[in-house]
């Protein structure tokens, strides 16, 4: 069965490039980004390992741990690690698990068969730090993913969790948002700065968390 938003996201225990993990463990109270790529030593999966090595910072700035996930054998990881590294200018610093039963990658429903083989399919898990899974995305193999993407999608997560707003099409971090659906436009005038009522239903408003810090 497919996993959804909200469900919890399966442990599991494995082995990594950086020794045997079990999952829940491994990310204990952090978000976390889980992705999947179709195979090691493959031109796109190198440029994708390589782009979210260089983005650690930005994942450690929103408490997010990040791992991979393919059907190939640790020893295949630790002999492509370097080409990550010498393509990307940034070695791998993340573990990538080996998964040549496929025992992970079909608990999270990562091998879908019209694809063309029994390798998985790029999709990642936005997971949050209570273990619920907030995001998924599935690209084909043919399609490498833009990660800047994955950490806007967990500033989004992180602000609503925590105001009652919306993030609108296209916006980063310190964009104006929307007011909730939910609120009357009296309360959002109480509540927000600098509220911009387009209808009823479309009140933009300033960053909460902007004027919080
Ligand atoms: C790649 O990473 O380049 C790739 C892997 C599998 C299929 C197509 C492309």
């Amino acid at each position: 069965m497919s996993l959804r938003l909200g469900d919890e996201a399966p442990n599991f225990t494995a082995m990594t490039t950086e020794g045997e993990i079990d999952f829940h463990e491994w990310k204990k109270d952090s978000w976390a980004v889980f992705f999947s790529h179709p195979a090691d030593f493959t031109p796109v999966c190198t440029t994708e390992l390589g782009r979210t090595a260089a983005l650690k910072d930005g994942f450690a700035a929103r408490g997010a741990k990040v791992i991979a996930v393919s059907v190939d054998s640790v020893e295949d990881h630790h002999g492509w690690a370097p080409d990550i590294g010498e393509v990307s200018g940034t070695s791998l610093n993340f573990p990538i698990i080996a998964d040549p039963d496929h025992a992970v990658s079909e608990l999270y429903d990562m091998i879908h068969p019209g694809e063309g083989d029994t390798s998985t399919v790029r999709s990642v898990f936005v997971i949050d730090q209570n273990n619920k899974i907030r995001l998924s995305l599935t690209y084909p193999k043919s399609t490498g993913r833009n990660f800047d993407e994955i950490l806007r999608v967990i500033d989004s997560l992180q602000l609503t969790d925590q105001y009652a707003v919306a993030t609108p099409v296209d916006w980063v971090k310190g964009d104006r948002v929307i007011a909730s659906p939910a609120m009357s436009t009296e309360d959002v005038q109480a509540k927000f700065d600098n509220v911009e009522v387009v209808k009823p239903y479309l009140r933009y408003v300033d960053d909460p968390a902007a004027s919080a810090s």
